[in-house]
């Protein structure tokens, strides 16, 4: 009887272990910004849990990271939020258009900068795991 009792505890620890650790994996994915596009990366990924972020950051309006130009001018009231910015921005720049690896950093440290919140330095963004 005690010996069954025991493997009732045990069985029952390792559904909870699984469950929770699943759960946080799930939860990780969300909070982390991963861009293939790069290929093999140099830095942890960067931190940022786009919902969460943008209701703290009280940010409302999409096209303000998700941008539309046109012959050089930006679309008011235009948004690209259905697209990546990989899409447009190639690793290397092209005319005005920053490489990708600039196009991250410029529009999200130049907010923080402008804002004064937020993280501006490497290891804040790029946080190891
Ligand atoms: C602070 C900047 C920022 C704001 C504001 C923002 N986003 Fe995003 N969003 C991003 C970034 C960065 C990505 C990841 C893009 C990538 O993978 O290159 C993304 C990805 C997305 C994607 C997935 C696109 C894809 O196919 O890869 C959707 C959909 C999206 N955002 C919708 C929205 C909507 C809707 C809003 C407004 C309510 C919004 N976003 C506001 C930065 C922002
Ligand atoms: C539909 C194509 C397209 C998408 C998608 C796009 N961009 Fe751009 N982006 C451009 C173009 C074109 C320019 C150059 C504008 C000019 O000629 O000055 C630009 C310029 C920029 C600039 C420099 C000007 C500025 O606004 O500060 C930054 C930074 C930038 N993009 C970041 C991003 C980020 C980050 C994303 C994803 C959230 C993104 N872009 C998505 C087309 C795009
Ligand atoms: C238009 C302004 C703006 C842009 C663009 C922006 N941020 Fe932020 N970000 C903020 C503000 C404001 C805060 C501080 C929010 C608070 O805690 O009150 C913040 C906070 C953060 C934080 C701290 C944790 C958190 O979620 O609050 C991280 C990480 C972050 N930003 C990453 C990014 C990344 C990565 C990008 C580019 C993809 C980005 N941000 C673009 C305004 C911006
Ligand atoms: C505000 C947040 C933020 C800060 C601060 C920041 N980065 Fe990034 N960085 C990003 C985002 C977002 C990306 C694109 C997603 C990714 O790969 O992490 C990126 C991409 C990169 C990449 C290309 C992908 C890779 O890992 O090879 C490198 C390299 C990089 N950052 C280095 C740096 C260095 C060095 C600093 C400090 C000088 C820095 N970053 C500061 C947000 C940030």
């Amino acid at each position: 009887m005690r010996h069954k009792l025991h493997r009732y505890i045990i069985f029952c620890s390792v559904v909870l272990c699984v469950t929770l650790c699943s759960v946080s994996a799930f939860a990780q994915e969300d909070t982390y910004l991963k861009v293939d596009a790069f290929g093999s990366l140099e830095r942890p990924v960067s931190m940022f849990d786009h919902d969460a972020h943008n209701e703290k950051a009280m940010i409302e309006d999409c096209a303000e990271c998700h941008h539309v130009y046109e012959n050089g001018k930006l679309v008011e009231g235009e948004s690209s939020e259905d697209r990546g910015c990989a899409d447009c921005h190639t690793l290397k720049a092209q005319g005005n258009q920053p490489g990708l690896r600039m196009a991250y950093h410029k529009q999200c440290k130049s907010c923080h900068v402008e804002k004064k919140k937020g993280p501006v330095a490497c290891g804040e963004c790029h946080v190891k795991r």
